[in-house]
């Protein structure tokens, strides 16, 4: 009966060697420890043995009963945590690896309002809002622009059904900020405006434009020059060199187009600005006195100057883009390059 012992002690370490996961290690346990296993029923046949014997064989049969169990207690161990390293080995995921998802990017006419506003900002300019449904007397009325006044013609507008419109340029916004402030002010408002058009190379319904009001005692086109200038010097990142030729806008007198010094030939002439050295950029003018009374401000005391500038040209000037129906497009190699 010790013989047997013995022998099943190299029999059990075999087996329980040989087992690959706990479930394995488990049925040795059952084959050797179990209500059937091989120990149990050596022990059972203990009832046929002298006192002597199987006081031997008891103490024996115990010595083994607990070995198999620490030994089985450290095989499961042993295999768990090869089950956990498998499991974990099979599981694994970089998550620092680029799941496939595209990297977004602010729209190029985004890039550059950001840049116009802070450079304004920086100049002690405020940022207003103003209403893309408005009034028709804010739009044109207060803005010299009477129901019969021609200038209406080249601002198609699109009318909603209670009698408002959308606006047609920021210009209205001119008006909101006299009658909320008192001079001296200084503001920009950057938003979108609308215009009943044909859509082609450089026209879109949608657009954006920031308007520029400055009012104070003696200002005067020398300070109109110089905020432009420190404005497109900004925004081109080099000196830019500017002209005023004679603009007609019913809001400003005297009125300018603000142009730039051709930034591909440096004035020489090229494709760009058609050989003549200048690119036109900027409506802007005098605050027409009317203007001012629409707004509550005596012309007698004070002066102002503004501009509205079209931002889409200057985004299309600033990266070479020569269409502007590219902004409202959905082509993401476009958008990522700004
Ligand atoms: N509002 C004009 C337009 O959209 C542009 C403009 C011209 C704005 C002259 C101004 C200005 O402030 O002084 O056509």
């Amino acid at each position: 009966m010790k013989e047997r012992l013995e022998k099943m002690r190299g029999e059990f370490t075999a087996q329980l060697n040989g087992a690959a996961s706990p479930e394995e290690a488990e049925k040795v346990r059952v084959a050797f420890l179990g209500k059937k296993g091989a120990l149990t029923e050596v022990l059972k046949g203990m009832k046929d043995l002298t006192p002597d014997e199987r006081r031997e064989v008891g103490a024996l049969s115990n010595t083994l009963k607990d070995e198999f169990e620490k030994l089985i207690a450290a095989r499961m161990a042993t295999l768990g945590r090869v089950e956990i390293e498998k499991q974990l080995a099979a599981e694994w995921q970089d998550i620092s690896w680029p799941s496939g998802l595209k990297r977004g990017a602010a729209h190029p006419v985004a890039v550059i309002r950001r840049r116009v506003k802070d450079i304004f900002i920086s100049m002690g300019f405020e940022v207003l809002d103003g209403p893309e449904m408005e009034e028709e007397e804010f739009n044109f009325n207060k803005l010299n622009i009477p129901p019969d006044h021609p200038a209406r013609d080249s601002q198609d507008t699109f009318w909603l059904t209670d009698g408002k419109l959308l606006r047609t340029h920021t210009s209205p916004v001119q008006v909101h900020g006299m009658l909320s402030h008192t001079p001296p002010f200084k503001f920009i408002a950057p938003g979108k405006v609308y215009r009943n058009e044909a859509v082609d190379a450089s026209h879109e319904h949608t657009f954006h434009q920031i308007e520029g009001m400055v009012v104070d005692k003696n200002i005067s086109v020398a300070h109109l020059i110089y905020s432009m200038k420190t404005l497109l010097t900004g925004i081109f990142e080099k000196e830019v060199e500017v002209r005023l030729r004679p603009g007609f806008f019913p809001f400003v007198e005297p009125g300018f187009e603000l142009d730039i010094k051709c930034l591909i030939c440096g004035g020489k002439g090229c494709s760009v600005c058609k050989q003549g050295g200048w690119l036109e950029l900027m409506p802007c003018g005098m605050v027409h006195p009317n203007v001012l009374r629409h707004g509550g401000i005596d012309p007698e005391e004070f002066s102002g100057f503004a501009f509205g500038l079209g931002l889409e040209r200057l985004v299309m000037m600033k990266y070479g883009i020569d269409d502007i129906r590219l902004f409202h497009g959905a082509d993401l190699r476009f958008f990522t390059q700004f």
